[in-house]
C-alpha cells in the first residue's frame, strides 16, 4: 500500500478552480486502485493571505510543509501584490529551500489541432525540456546602486555554480540515456562570455560519461527559431533557469497554449517535498468565471504519479488527456469548447474511470 502526503497550496486567481479538480482526479485514482491512497492538506497561502496578513506564507511554512511528500500548487499573483514579491516570497522560497533543482517540462503536442504550425504532428513535437531551477539569473544575486539617482545601475547576476551545472546536466543524460533520445544543451556561449562559456564546457565533460547519448547544442536564439520550424529536432532539451522559463512558454505556444502546459520542481534525491504545478499563473482576466482549462493542473498530477513510481497511473491520466482532446465540445473556451472548468474536471474522471 502506497500512500503519498500531499500538501496543497491552491494559491490565487484561477489557481484553486484547477487545483480542485487536480484533485478529484487523485481522489478517483484512490478509488479505482486499492493499492495507492492519498491525503491532502491545504495550506491557505498567496496574495489574499498575504493583504491579510504581509507575508506570502507562515514564518514556519517551510518547516511546515518538509514533511509532505509532495506539494501541489496552483498559482500565485494577483493585481494590488507586486509579482516579485509573490513570486520570491512563495514559489522560489519552496523551490530554493527544498533544493528542487530539476524543472521537467513537458513540450507535448497531443493532437494536430491544438499547433498553430502547419503541417506538424504529435511526432513533429515530443519534447522533454530540463530547465535549471534553482541558479542562474534567478539566484537573486545583484545590487541596485544609487536608486533614483541619474547614475542609477541595477546589476543581476547570472550564478553558475560548477556544482549546479554539472548536477542539471548529469540528470539530462541520464534522462537521454533512459528513454533513449537526444540531448539538445541551449546555451548561449558567444554573447555570454563566462556564464555560457562553462555552461557549454560542462555540457562537454559530462558528456564523456555518456558516449551513448547522441547531442547537439543550439544558441538560444537560433533554439527559438527551431522550436518553430523544426520542433521535431528537439527530444530530450537541457537549458539555464532563464532560457528554460521563456523557452517552455513559447514550447506552450506551439502545443496549445498555457491551458496545457505542466510543469514539475523536483529534488530527485528526495530529500524534500517535490512540486507540481500547472505553468500558468493566477489569470486574473479569466478567474472566477469558471473558465479555466483545468488540464494543465491535471497534467500535472500525471507527472506527480510518475515521479513516485506510479507510472501506469501516470500515462492513464495523459491516455485520458489525449482522449479528451477530440472532443471539442467537452473543452474549456481556451482550446474551443463550452465547457466550464467542473465540467472538463468531471468528465475528466468519467473518461479515466471508463478505461480502467
Ligand atoms: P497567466 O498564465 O496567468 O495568463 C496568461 C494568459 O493565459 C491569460 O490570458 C490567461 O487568461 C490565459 N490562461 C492562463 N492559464 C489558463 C488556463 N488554465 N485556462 C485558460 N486560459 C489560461 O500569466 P500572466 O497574466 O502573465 O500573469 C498573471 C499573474 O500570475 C501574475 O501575477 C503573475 O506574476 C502570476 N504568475 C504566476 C505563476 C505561478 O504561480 N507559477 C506563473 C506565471 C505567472
Ligand atoms: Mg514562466
Amino acid at each position: 500500500m502506497k500512500h503519498i502526503k500531499i500538501a496543497l497550496i491552491p494559491g490565487d486567481g484561477i489557481g484553486p478552480e484547477v487545483v480542485a479538480e487536480g484533485v478529484n482526479v487523485l481522489k478517483a485514482i484512490e478509488q479505482l486502485d486499492s493499492d495507492i491512497s492519498f491525503t491532502f492538506t491545504e495550506f491557505p497561502w498567496g496574495c489574499e493571505y498575504y493583504l491579510e496578513h504581509g507575508n506570502m506564507m507562515d514564518d514556519d511554512g517551510i518547516d511546515r510543509l518538509r514533511e509532505f511528500d509532495a506539494i501541489y500548487l496552483g498559482a500565485v499573483g494577483y493585481p494590488g501584490v507586486p509579482d516579485h514579491i509573490s513570486l520570491w516570497d512563495l514559489l522560489l522560497r519552496i523551490r530554493k529551500a527544498f533544493d528542487q533543482y530539476v524543472n521537467l517540462r513537458p513540450v507535448s503536442l497531443l493532437d494536430p489541432s491544438l499547433t498553430p504550425l502547419k503541417s506538424k504532428s504529435e511526432k513533429n513535437i515530443d519534447m522533454l525540456v530540463i530547465r535549471e531551477n534553482s541558479e542562474g539569473e534567478y539566484a537573486g544575486a545583484g545590487d541596485w546602486l544609487f536608486k533614483g539617482k541619474p547614475e542609477e545601475v541595477v546589476l543581476q547576476t547570472g550564478v553558475f555554480s560548477r556544482k549546479g551545472t554539472e548536477r542539471i546536466i548529469r540528470y539530462a543524460y541520464e534522462e537521454a540515456r533512459r528513454s533513449n533520445r537526444t540531448l539538445t544543451s541551449i546555451s548561449k556561449g558567444n554573447a555570454l562570455n563566462y556564464s555560457m562559456v562553462f555552461w557549454d564546457q560542462v555540457f562537454e565533460e559530462v558528456g564523456k560519461d555518456y558516449p551513448d547519448v547522441t547531442t547537439y547544442s543550439y544558441l538560444v536564439d537560433a533554439a527559438s527559431l527551431y522550436f518553430v520550424t523544426h520542433p521535431e529536432r528537439f527530444e530530450v532539451v537541457v537549458t539555464s533557469n532563464l532560457f528554460g522559463d521563456i523557452m517552455t512558454d513559447l514550447g506552450a505556444g506551439i502545443t496549445g497554449g498555457l491551458g496545457l502546459a505542466t510543469g514539475a520542481n523536483i529534488n530527485p534525491e528526495k530529500t524534500y517535498p517535490s512540486m507540481f504545478e500547472p505553468v500558468h499563473g493566477s489569470a486574473p482576466d479569466i478567474a472566477g468565471k469558471g473558465v479555466a482549462n483545468p488540464i494543465a493542473a491535471i497534467w500535472s498530477v500525471s507527472q506527480m504519479l510518475d515521479f513516485f513510481g506510479e507510472e501506469k497511473w501516470g500515462k492513464a491520466v495523459l491516455d485520458t488527456i489525449k482522449s479528451m482532446i477530440g472532443e471539442t465540445a467537452n473543452l474549456t473556451p481556451d482550446l474551443g469548447g463550452k465547457a466550464s472548468t467542473s465540467e472538463v474536471g468531471n468528465r475528466f474522471v468519467e473518461k479515466l474511470t471508463e478505461k480502467d
